[in-house]
């Protein structure tokens, strides 16, 4: 294994996330505009070979963890072969396989993942409300997602997590509904603070409910303030146990940038890489990988974009955001997650 990049403020390359496919079968209101997309040619997306040996490029640089998005990476119907191909480079140093999904295919194919050697699932639900699913998500698949949330633990899976993302005035008095909900199926709920990022175009700082506020509401309703579990690392949530024991997280990236710590690169459906999530464009893989550029070739690549990167996106709009300045979301980006 090559020398782990570090980038100019001294981050190692750490996760990869990679996006399958830029379609989904939501349009939550935080994400994704009702009508707008233009989607990806077939031909562009990567391969499942072409996955594989990026994924290959990635774990030779220090990469362990690798996280499979979307869009809603259970459209792309050879998902569990990317799953199965993906796996089988373990023993090569690959240690945590895991995916990201609204859950609305999830009660299909479980098991199948799970047979195809996928290790862990986080299933975005921001509500129990089919109304407000509705509402937000302007499709009524409620009951699939739940459906799908209660067949993760009997696919064999543990460490489940649950995204939460709060909105004012949308589920921010459903704090303690989700953390039960959680417990009982069972899974670690997350609640994420609304971020101004991709297709978020109804996104104003008045709806952004805080970690402190989160905190604060559920100190109010379980009667004691949640204990911070302390565990330091690069993962963007913090843990909190309630006097019961039970645990949750809180992504506080709107208030609260983690880029200082942030390891994460991502690869969007058509082979580009990212350095951030606010990255709005990045290094193309695909046409070297589709030249014929060697493993090494592509390794050198990778390792160079990394060594220049200096993103701290989530800070930045936050300085901005404290200096006044309009922000504008002039271009909407493919992957947000
Ligand atoms: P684990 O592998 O379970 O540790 O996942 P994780 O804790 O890394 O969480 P996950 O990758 O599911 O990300 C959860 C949420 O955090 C995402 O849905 C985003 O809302 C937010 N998030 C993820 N990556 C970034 C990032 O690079 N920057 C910012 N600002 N937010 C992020
Ligand atoms: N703010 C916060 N989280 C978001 N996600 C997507 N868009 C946003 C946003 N604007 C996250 C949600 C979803 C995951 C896939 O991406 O948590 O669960
Ligand atoms: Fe689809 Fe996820 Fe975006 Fe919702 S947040 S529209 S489920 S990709």
């Amino acid at each position: 294994i090559a020398a782990r990049p570090r980038d100019l403020f001294d981050r190692p390359l750490g996760d990869l996330r990679v996006s399958v496919i830029d379609q989904c079968n939501l349009r939550c209101q935080y994400c994704m505009p009702e009508e707008h997309y233009t989607w990806l040619p077939r031909r562009d997306l990567l391969t499942i070979s072409e996955i594989g040996r990026l994924a290959d490029v990635f774990v030779s640089l220090g990469v362990t963890k690798l996280r499979l998005t979307g869009g809603e990476p259970l459209i792309r119907p050879e998902l569990p072969e990317i799953v199965r191909d993906l796996a089988s480079r373990r023993d090569r140093g690959l240690r945590d396989l895991a995916i990201t999904t609204n859950g609305v295919l999830l009660a299909k194919r479980a098991r199948a993942l799970k047979e195809a050697g996928l290790r862990r699932v986080t299933v975005s639900l921001d509500t129990l409300r089919p109304e407000r699913f509705e509402a937000l998500s302007r499709r009524s698949s409620h009951g699939a997602v739940l459906a799908g949330i209660r067949a993760v633990p009997e696919a064999g899976f543990t460490g489940t997590k649950i995204d939460t993302v709060v909105m004012r005035g949308f589920n921010e008095d459903e704090l303690a509904d989700l953390i039960e909900y959680a417990r009982s199926v069972p899974a670690e709920v997350r609640f994420i603070e609304y971020m101004d990022v991709g297709g978020a175009t109804g996104w104003s700082s008045s709806k952004v409910v805080s970690r402190l506020e989160i905190l604060q509401r559920l100190t109010q309703h379980y009667a004691g303030p949640p204990i911070p579990l302390d565990e330091g690392g690069p993962a963007p949530a913090d843990r909190y146990a309630l006097p019961d024991g039970t645990v949750f997280g809180v992504i506080s990236s709107t208030t609260q940038p983690f880029c200082r710590t942030c390891n994460r690169s991502r690869l969007t459906a058509d082979g580009i890489l990212l350095t951030c999530l606010y990255s709005l464009d990045g290094l193309n893989l695909r046409e070297p990988l589709r030249g014929g550029a060697s493993n090494e070739e592509l390794r050198e690549l990778v390792a160079e974009v990394w060594r220049a990167r200096a993103d701290r996106g989530a800070e930045n709009r936050l300085a901005q955001r404290e200096r006044g300045a309009f922000i504008s979301l002039d271009s909407l980006r493919r992957d947000p997650h």
